[in-house]
Parts: C-alpha cells; structure tokens; sequence
C-alpha cells in the first residue's frame, strides 16, 4: 500500500490517553489517508466504503514505538563485551568496532544486517548514531531510507581522547565534514540528520561551540549522552572547571536551546539541573538495559515524568544488549522497582502505561505527531500477533500486550505488520 492511497486496518486498538493510563478499542478500524490517521471507528463509516481494507482479527494493534538512543555500528557486538563500565568498555569494545567503518565494505555488510533488523523489530522510528566516517553514515541512511524507515541518524563528531583511527583531525576538519554531509542529506526524505556529538570528552570546547553555531545557522536536531557514569561525570567536571556541572557544561557551548535536543541516561543529574532540560525542553532517553550492562545505575525516571520532562525510552544498542524496545521496557519497570527498594522509597516505580507512553508519544514527539492512534497522528501502527502464546484462561487485551512487553524474544518476534507514514514495512506474510 503506497502512503498515499487511503486505507483502513481493522483489530483491537491500544493507545495511551495520557501517561498513566491505557485505552483498548476492540475491533476497531483506523483510517490511514495521505499517511496519517483520518480516524478511528468501532464501524467502517460509509464513506470509506470501497477502500482496501486489511482485517487483522484478534491481533493488537499499537502506535510505533520511537527507540530514541541507539548505535548503529555497535549492533555488531550486542550482547558481547559486557563485562566493563562505560570508559573503558568504549576503549575495549565499541571504538575498536567503530574503527571498521572507515571500510565500507565492512560498514555496509555490517549496516545491511542491521537495517533488516531494524524493520522487523517493534519500533518504526530511531535516533541513531553512526560513526565518524561520512561514507559509511550516509549509506546506513540510505538503506534506512530504501526500507520505509523515518529516523534521525548522526555522523558522529569527536576531535579528541579517541584512537587516532577514530579521532577527527581538528575541530575544523570535524564542522567541515558535518557541513558537507549534512548538505548530502538533502536527498533524503524521511532519515533525516542529527548533529552528533559523542559526549564531552570526546569533543573539544572549539568542536562544540562549533556545532552550536551550525544548529544556530540551520536548526538541526542534536545528541549526546548526559551523565550516565560516575567516573564520566568526575571526569567532564575537570575538563570543563568553568562550569557548574554536566548540564551547565553542555549549555555554555549553545546546544542545548532551539529544540531536538536528545540526551542519553541522565542517571546522575540533580534537580536543579533537570529543571533546566525542562526549561531548554530538552528530550531525556532512558536506556535501562545499557546503564544495568554497564553498571552505570538507575536513572530517576519517576522524577522526570512528575517533572514533565520530555522523555522516551532507548535500547542504547550496544551498551544495551536488545534491538526490542518491549524488553527495555520491561526493564525500565524492572530497575525502577530496584531503585525504590536500594535508593529512595519515595519513588513509586514505573508503570506498564508510563513506559508505553514514554516509547510511543513520549519519544516520538521528537519526530512531529507521532506515537498514538488518534486523528492527526502519523500513522505508525505495529500489528502484534501473540497466537502461539497459549493460555489456559483468558486474556484481556491489555493482559495480552502486558505479556508480550515482558516476553518478547530479543529480535521483537511477535511484529506481525508494521506501518511507517502509512506506508507498509514490513509483514510477516510477505517479507517487505
Ligand atoms: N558515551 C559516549 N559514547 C557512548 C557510547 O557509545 N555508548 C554509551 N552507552 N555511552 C557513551
Ligand atoms: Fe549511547
């Protein structure tokens, strides 16, 4: 079905209503017209009669969920390497891995296989980083784009404390190349890009004052990571003694005002500093499965939501080991039950509603109206089948999506058929 054409799907609609609360329409029918929602009915109104429909019986249907924090030349090594904290786990494991880019031979063997992936797991849109290397993001890009898919995807920017292989020459090399490619991305319509630069550590004062320019200039979208271990944060506390933390750091170089902006974990940051990624509007990714491998800790996402933080969920691959947003949601629940028993009582944990809202209208905010099944919205909608799942009594819907949140194999087999923009994905029927 092209995104153009109207069309109709037809099964037990979820939604969230807000944060706190979910919402099932049974047998219901969407309505996709120019690649959004046009409504949703309980009866095929009768002028939609004679458009294609597609009736998917008992199965769920849910909105796209947005992976807001991923790698994508890590996916080589998920579930491997896990045995080290953030610093040295990136010297150990993912710039040795990062390094292969610069072969794109390498990069597009390794980009294919993620890409596939990619469109067979439960989410529709992603925030992605690439590596250093312009060849080798911009092909990621394009196969991202020939497959249906709508992400942002960053050419990663670092000028220092990386392997010579992985470190940009200057600051200015760095901008150049971030120009050119971002200008190359013009033939794209739907992968659009991110400036992407690693974290503080990696990037120079000149190379981030640089970049706040060009998102001054041309209003690009920007991410980072954001206090996700102790030792980085002590460390970024020395390179930048003028500030007055993390965030402080970060805002003195201009990134963080104008809007789009991801920063990744956020596990350490006080209050004082969350109301200022309130003020600036800022989006939090929470990456549960990556901060439990790398021992980084349990990031206080109760407190984000009661702030009205903008916040999603990331699989953070490969600090996180599984490409399912299902299975990092099961464990933002999971570790935030942890947190309240170790840390502080105060924080009730998070709910199944809270961390589907988060990975549906939460993080696909960033993207437009996108994350719900409401006239307006995108229409990203994932067909769920849970049938070889047997049960001796039965299941409400609601218990049906709350089991396969938790069940969920690591490769998200339970999707059925996916819609981006209207347009159909992926089937299980009919492999693209
Ligand atoms: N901080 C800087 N780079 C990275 C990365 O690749 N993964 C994670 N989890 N944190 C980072
Ligand atoms: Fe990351």
């Amino acid at each position: 079905m092209s995104a153009e054409k109207t069309f109709a799907i037809k099964g037990h609609l979820i939604r969230n209503t807000d944060p706190g609360s979910l919402e099932v329409l049974r047998d219901s029918w969407a309505i996709c017209e120019g690649g959004v929602v046009a409504g949703v009915y309980p009866v095929l109104p009768e002028k939609y009669a004679g458009i294609d429909v597609t009736d998917y019986g008992d199965r769920l249907i849910i909105p796209g969920l947005t992976d807001i924090h991923l790698h994508a030349p890590q996916y080589a090594f998920r579930g491997l390497g896990m045995d080290l904290e953030l610093l040295e786990w990136l010297e150990t494991y993912a710039f040795p891995e990062e390094s292969k880019y610069a072969d794109l031979d390498y990069a597009e063997k390794a980009y294919e296989i993620f890409a596939d992936d990619l469109v067979a797991s439960v989410s529709t849109r992603f925030c992605v980083y690439g590596t250093v290397h312009v060849e080798a993001t911009v092909r990621l890009m394009q196969m991202m784009e020939d497959r249906g898919l709508h992400a942002l995807v960053g050419k990663v920017n670092m000028d220092r404390n990386s392997p010579g292989v992985l470190r940009e020459s200057s600051a200015e090399q760095s901008l150049a190349d971030t120009r050119a490619w971002a200008e190359e991305c013009g033939k794209f319509r739907n992968v659009r890009p991110i400036l992407t630069p690693r974290f503080i550590p990696t990037c120079s004062d000149e190379l981030m004052h640089g970049l706040g320019r060009i998102r001054k200039e041309t209003g690009m979208a920007l991410q980072s990571h954001l206090s996700e271990n102790p030792a980085e944060v002590a460390w970024v506390i020395r390179l930048c003694p003028e500030s007055k933390g993390y965030v402080d750091a970060y805002d003195s170089f201009g990134v963080l005002d104008g809007g789009r902006v991801v920063m990744a974990h956020c596990v350490y940051n006080d209050f004082q500093e969350l109301e200022t990624l309130k003020t600036k509007g800022v989006y939090l990714a929470h990456c549960p499965t990556s901060n439990s491998n790398l021992s980084s800790g349990i990031a206080p996402v109760r407190m984000w939501l009661d702030l009205g933080l903008n916040c999603g969920i990331g699989s953070d691959i490969a600090g996180g080991h599984s490409l399912s947003l299902f299975h990092t949601m099961a464990h933002a629940i999971q570790t935030s039950k942890l947190r309240r028993r170790i840390l502080d009582g105060s924080l009730a944990p998070l709910t199944v509603p809270e961390v589907f809202y988060m990975a549906t209208r939460g993080g696909g905010s960033l993207f437009g109206k996108v994350g719900d099944l409401s006239e307006g919205y995108a229409f990203d909608a994932v067909v769920l089948d849970d049938s070889r799942m047997l049960s001796p009594f039965p299941l409400s819907q609601m218990q049906r999506l709350e089991r396969m949140i938790y069940q969920v194999g690591p490769d998200g087999n339970y999707v059925h058929a996916k819609y981006i923009g209207g347009k159909l994905v992926y089937s299980a029927d009919k492999i693209r």
